[in-house]
Formats: structure tokens, C-alpha cells, sequence
């Protein structure tokens, strides 16, 4: 029996992914004969990480009720607890008709081969005003210039509901065959190592010496056994950096400054929503699920732009998500950053003493604009061996 912290949810971990090959090539076969749409990559990514256990305990995308509840109460319909619609939105249901069970393929690999058979529950039409509910109760903003809005508002107002069966990971598996791991895979992993508390750190960038020490701070401060590095793999915003660049840079970090065995270097298949203390949230929720007890959530946590305060991410948790609706616990940084006069990163709010200018801070326009001019970074802002594989990275972009 697993000591790892429980699932969300449920006892057990129910991933939606085939494990039978029999039983997979059989839903493959029938896949042939079913109507089939082309789904959005939002909708895909929401497949991936259902298939993964990662949003346990769903049986599949929700009912426009249930999306309503959860996006303004943040539990379904039925009372689970869930911060984020999980929705299969179209632009036309013309090729499902009156079918009840349909194949849904992939619109982000080349073929567009089925991902996954869904029985269709309901197909409903989502009205302007539950759409604009809908953004604002999720993002905090209807603003269209918000990558995760206009995101949202552009896939369709038809939502096609009910459970589904995930037949393969999408592109994540073949990309990234290292990296990517499902929920019941970071599982098995963490229990053949013996860990029980784990700190997780979601991160969509490359890390930098605040990251890295923030997940140390987090690592001796909760006496953890272990630090679960999860990355986004899925869709990022123009201008974010390559999920290969990242991994790359990220492992390297791990491999030189870290103890060996401390740290899982991981990634998930999901599109950033960008949607801040929301988002926060789902990422505690599907770190939980994965085994994790602990997340870091820090600045501007899932943030884009100024949408979001510094520190709402962390507000919401005290504010908005009931006692008791997760057993994961979240790890709160203030601002990171390498202090001058103390010669290492610390926590602001650790030393009170310190001015602005005692710190080293880099904006990531300034970050940028250096490493595409072939510049280093100060070695208190950057590890070396990161710098020069973003820097190989940015520089190709000049070519
Ligand atoms: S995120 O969109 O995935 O949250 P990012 O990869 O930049 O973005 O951040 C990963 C985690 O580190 C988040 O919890 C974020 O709040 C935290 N974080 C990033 N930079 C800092 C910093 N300088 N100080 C404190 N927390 C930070």
C-alpha cells in the first residue's frame, strides 16, 4: 500500500488512458468506423492530461452546467471540488449528428490521428454571456489581448460532453521521451525511490538561481525527500522559450548543482492558460495527483503581463479554495533573488534590511537582449552552463 498522498478525489488513481493493448487496439479499430472531429489543442491537451491521471477523478469534459459551476464556485455540479472547465468546445457539431460515440483527433500531430473515443453525453451551445462569465470568473479579465482569453474565446461555443477513453499521449511521448510522464508514472516513480513528502515546482521557463534556490529553500525548509521539477510541455505564448531549450537547460542545472537523487526532472502535456491564481490552483490539484504534498507557488505564479497581483496566486488559496477541498499544501516564496551583501539568493521578506539596490535584478527583456548579443549573464542571476544553452538558443534566432 502506497503511503503517498491520495489522489484528488478518489482513493485510487483512475487514469483515462487504455493500459490493455488488447483492449486499446480494439478502441483503435472501432475508432475507424466512428464519426470523427478534429478537436482544438486545448481540448487535446485536456485528453493528455486525463489520460495521465493527472485530472482525477474526471471521466471526461464536463456539461456546460457543470463548466458554469466550476468556473463560479469552483466545484461541479455534484459538489467536486475543481477550479478550471475541462471542456471540448467546437466550431460545428454538423459531423457528430446524432452519433453517441464519436473519435476525436488530434489537431497538433501530423494526420490528425484519433486520440481519443468519447460518448457524447450533450452537445450544447454555450451563449456570449456564459462564454464572458466563463473568461472572467477564470482569467479575471475579458481582455482579448490576454493570451489565455483570446485563446479560450476562439475555439467555438459548442460544447460536446462526456467521458472518454485516451488511446496515446499525443506528440509529448515521441518529443519528449525523457521528460514526459503521466500522473501514475511520477507515481510509480516516487514510491520505487521511497518518497513521501515531495515539494513540487511547476515552472514555463528556464530556471535561473532564483528558481533553483527557491526549490532548495523549499527542499531543506519542509525536510522534504525529494523535489518533483514538473515542466510544461504544451503551448506557450509567442516569445516563451522552447519546451526542448528548457528541459535541456533545466537538466543541466540539476545534473551540476543538485544532490543526485533529489530531484525528478519531469513534464506534462498542457497548454499554458496563462489564467494566474486559477491556474494556481488546477496546478495544485494535478500535483497532488501526481503524489506530490507540497507546491511552490511564488511571484506572479501562472501569470502573464500585469493581469494578476504579485502574489493573488497565493491569495486565492486563503481566500477562495475551501478548507479541506486539497491535501496538498502549498509552499509560499515571496520574491526571489541573489543578495549582494549576503553573496547568495535568499527571500526578500527574510531580510527586511535590505534596499532594492542590494539585490541583483534582471528583467527578461534585458535577459534576452544579452544573451541574443552573445552576451553572459551575471553569474548571481545565471548558472553558466543555463546561460550558454540559452544563449546557443537565442543566437540561432539571429541566424
Ligand atoms: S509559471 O508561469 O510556470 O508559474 P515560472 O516558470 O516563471 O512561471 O515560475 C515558476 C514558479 O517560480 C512559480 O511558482 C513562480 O511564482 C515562481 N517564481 C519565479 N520567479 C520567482 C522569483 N524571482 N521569486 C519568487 N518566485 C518566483
Amino acid at each position: 500500500m502506497s503511503k503517498l498522498i491520495k489522489p484528488h478525489g478518489s482513493d485510487e488513481l483512475n487514469p483515462l488512458f487504455v493500459m490493455n493493448e488488447e483492449e486499446r487496439n480494439q478502441l483503435i479499430k472501432e475508432a475507424e468506423s466512428l464519426p470523427s472531429i478534429i478537436i482544438n489543442s486545448a481540448a487535446a491537451a485536456n485528453a493528455v492530461m486525463l489520460g495521465g491521471g493527472y485530472f482525477n477523478p474526471l471521466t471526461g469534459y464536463m456539461n456546460v452546467a457543470d463548466a458554469m459551476s466550476v468556473a463560479e464556485n469552483m466545484k461541479t455540479v455534484d459538489g467536486l471540488f475543481w477550479p478550471v472547465p475541462v471542456l471540448n468546445v467546437i466550431k460545428d457539431s454538423s459531423e457528430i449528428g446524432d452519433a453517441k460515440r464519436i473519435a476525436l483527433r488530434d489537431p497538433n500531430v501530423d494526420g490528425n490521428p484519433v486520440l481519443a473515443i468519447q460518448d457524447v453525453e450533450s452537445i450544447e451551445e454555450i451563449s456570449d454571456e456564459q462564454m464572458a462569465v466563463m473568461t472572467e470568473k477564470i482569467f479575471r479579465t475579458t481582455d482579448k489581448a490576454h493570451p489565455g482569453v483570446s485563446a479560450f474565446n476562439s475555439v467555438g461555443n459548442i460544447a460536446v460532453s462526456g467521458p472518454i477513453r485516451v488511446l496515446n499521449f499525443s506528440y509529448f511521448e515521441n518529443e519528449f521521451p525523457d521528460t514526459f510522464r503521466t500522473a501514475y508514472q511520477i507515481r510509480e516513480e516516487m514510491e520505487k525511490l521511497g518518497w513521501e513528502k515531495v515539494v513540487a515546482f511547476q515552472t514555463r521557463n528556464p530556471m535561473h538561481r532564483a528558481h533553483e534556490e527557491l526549490c532548495r529553500m523549499a527542499y531543506e525548509r519542509l525536510d522534504a525527500d525529494g523535489i518533483l521539477i514538473h515542466m510544461l510541455l504544451g503551448k506557450l505564448k509567442e516569445g516563451d522559450i522552447p519546451a526542448d531549450v528548457r528541459d535541456a537547460s533545466i537538466r543541466k542545472m540539476v545534473e551540476v548543482y543538485f544532490e543526485p537523487n533529489t530531484v525528478l526532472v519531469t513534464g506534462y502535456g498542457f497548454d499554458m492558460l496563462y489564467a494566474g491564481p486559477r491556474e494556481a490552483v488546477l496546478h495544485a490539484v494535478f500535483r497532488q495527483n501526481t503524489g506530490c504534498t507540497h507546491l511552490i507557488v511564488g511571484r506572479d505564479h501562472a501569470g502573464v503581463g500585469s493581469y494578476y497581483g504579485g502574489f493573488d496566486a497565493q491569495a486565492i488559496f486563503h481566500d477562495e479554495v475551501p478548507e479541506g477541498a486539497l491535501e496538498i499544501e502549498i509552499f509560499e516564496a515571496d520574491h526571489t533573488a541573489f543578495s549582494k551583501k549576503l553573496n547568495k539568493v535568499v527571500m526578500m521578506r527574510d531580510y527586511p534590511d535590505h534596499t532594492k539596490e542590494d539585490y541583483v535584478f534582471l528583467s527578461g527583456t534585458k535577459v534576452r537582449e544579452m544573451l541574443s548579443n552573445g552576451e553572459d549573464l551575471p553569474v548571481e542571476f545565471s548558472r553558466p552552463e543555463v546561460a550558454h544553452i540559452l544563449m546557443d538558443y537565442y543566437m540561432s534566432l539571429n541566424k
